[in-house]
This record gives structure tokens, sequence and C-alpha cells, in this order.
């Protein structure tokens, strides 16, 4: 198939490249990197740029990623994410392509003490999770064949992300606060590529949740990265999510279930705590 991938530049976009370009002729696209150029906000671009290649699949992983920069400008938060989104759901309509939209667990509240399936209300707290939101009804309204994937907590070597920057603070303090009420599930990007891939063979559209095993707070993740990084004199002291300095409004309790994968007898990702096993191994090389 030819896939198109948008966010070709970002950490999934660069574990997509690797996962699908095994199998699929692709169509690298950003507004970084050595790629084709395309910018999700410009409606000619996207229209010039899906109707030059004319996909099979677009998967759409470009997104305005910032937490804490979407809270503080909504109206980019809602450009990139939602408005980008619809452009792109857009071309795949108009060019009869597939589409593959990457949402996030912060569509969710918090606010249920057990895992959130597909089929839960949505209520998220931040401009993030509702300018995500926003795109996944942009894509449910205008592309039929599409596959939502909800994931969370994700980490790659190719981008900025927790784990990395735990490796580092633990370089040059002795002390890390790290928040310990909120739970949720770290992803790794390449178990998340590789779940895309094995989607889009099949004709299972609709919306899956897409994480590895297990769950944890952020203090359990980062005492198991020093762990696995065999750093041994740094201590990790647990905090209140209130005492992060952040405006962003976050779910305190934000695991996802598989349940769509399990139901159709698929879940097949590993245990958290295995991904962040290889993980580290790999970047310690
Ligand atoms: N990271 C997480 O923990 C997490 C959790 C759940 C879901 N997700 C979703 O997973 C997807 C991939 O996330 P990621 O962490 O790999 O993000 P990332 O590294 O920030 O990659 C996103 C890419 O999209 C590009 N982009 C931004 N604005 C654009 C625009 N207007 N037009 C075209 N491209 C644009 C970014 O360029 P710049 O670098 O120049 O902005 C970047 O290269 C996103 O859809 C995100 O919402 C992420």
């Amino acid at each position: 198939m030819k896939v198109l991938i948008t966010g070709a530049s970002g950490m999934l976009g660069a574990d997509l490249r690797t996962a699908l370009g095994e199998e699929h002729e692709l169509v690298l696209a950003d507004v970084v990197g050595d790629v084709t150029q395309m910018d999700i906000t410009d409606t000619a671009q996207v229209m010039s740029v899906v109707g030059a290649c004319k996909p099979d699949v677009v998967v759409h992983s470009a997104a305005y990623t910032d937490v804490d920069g979407c809270e503080r400008d909504p109206d980019k938060a809602y450009k990139v994410n939602a408005f980008g989104t619809w452009n792109v759901a857009a071309a795949c309509q108009k060019y009869d392509a597939a589409m593959v939209y990457v949402s996030t667990d912060f569509v969710f509240d918090g606010e249920k003490t057990e895992p959130y399936i597909e089929y839960d209300l949505t209520n998220p707290l931040s401009h993030y999770g509702a300018s995500k939101l926003a795109g996944e009804r942009h894509v449910r309204e205008l592309c039929p064949r599409h596959y939502i994937t909800r994931t969370a907590w994700l980490y790659g070597e190719h981008g900025k992300n927790f784990p990395y920057s735990i490796m580092n603070a633990a370089k040059t303090r002795k002390e890390l606060k790290v928040v310990a009420d909120q739970i949720g599930t770290p992803t790794l990007t390449v178990d998340l590529a590789a779940t895309i891939k094995g989607l889009i063979e099949t004709p299972m559209y609709g919306a899956y949740h897409v994480t590895n095993g297990g769950f944890c707070s952020w203090y359990d993740f980062a005492v198991e990265i020093l762990r696995l990084a065999g750093v041994t004199d740094v201590e990790v002291l647990p905090i209140k999510g209130e005492e992060w300095p952040s405006p962003t409004r976050r779910p305190a309790y934000s695991v996802l279930r598989n349940y769509s994968l399990e139901l159709q007898g698929r879940d097949n990702l590993r245990p958290w705590q295995d991904a962040l096993a290889w993980f580290i191994s790999r970047v310690k090389e």
C-alpha cells in the first residue's frame, strides 16, 4: 500500500517510518525535517500533497503536542489539532484514503477508577485534550474508513520524552521530585507503530486504545527508569500533581484498556516494564 505519514519527523513519526517502511511505499510529510513540507493547517497544501500522491492510507501523527503550550494558546491548539485534522480528514475523504488518527488519553477526565475502554464517555480537562477530541470528531464525520488510536505517555528514541528527561536530570541532581498521584501507562512508540501497521492491514475500522500493558504513576515510572539505567545515587521523591508547576489540568487516572484489540484477540502489547527495559538497553548502547 501507499502510506502518507504526517508528522513524519516527530517522535512517533520516526518509528512509524521504520515499521511501515518495511512493507509499504511511504510518503513522508511534516513542517520540519528533510521530508515533503505539508502544514496541516493549510487546506490547499494538504489537498495538493494528498491529491498528488493519492495514498491508500494516511497515518496522521502530526499535532501540537506541547500540552502546556496548548493551555496558554488554545487557538493554536484548535488550529493544529482540530482544524489541521479536519483538513487531513477532508483530503482523505476527497481522495478515497483510509485514515489513522493518533489521539490521546487526555480525552478523559480521569474520574474513573478502572481502565477506560473505547465505549466510555469522554470529558477532556485541558485544551490539548479538547482539541484532540475535536480532531477525532472531524475524522469520524468525514472519513468512515478510519482507525482512531488513543495512546498515552509516549516515549521513543527520536524525541523529547520522560525517560530522557529523567536520565538527563539524574546526571546533575541527587534528588528528583516526581508526581505520584497521576496514574497511566507508559507506551513505547515502537510498539504503537507496530500495532498501527497491523491495523491498517485489516478492514476493522473503528476506535482503538493502544498502550503497553499495566499501569503506574510518573513516580513509579521514574524509579523504574533509573533502576534499569543502573543509577543508584539519585533519590526520587514523590510529590502531588498540584505541586508540579503547570497550567494544565491532567487526568488523575487515565489508564486505557486495549478493549477493541482484546475483543479481536490481538492485544499483544507487552507490559510497560518490558518495553521500558528494551528501550533503556537500546539507548544505553
Ligand atoms: N507524546 C505523547 O505522550 C502522546 C500521548 C498521546 C497521544 N499522542 C499523539 O501522538 C502523536 C505523535 O506524538 P509525538 O509525541 O510523536 O509528537 P511530536 O514529536 O511533537 O511530533 C509531531 C510532529 O508534528 C509536527 N507538526 C506540528 N504542527 C504541524 C503542522 N501545523 N503541520 C504539520 N506538522 C506539524 C511537529 O513539528 P514541530 O516539532 O515543528 O512542532 C512534529 O514534527 C500526536 O498526534 C500526539 O497528539 C502523543
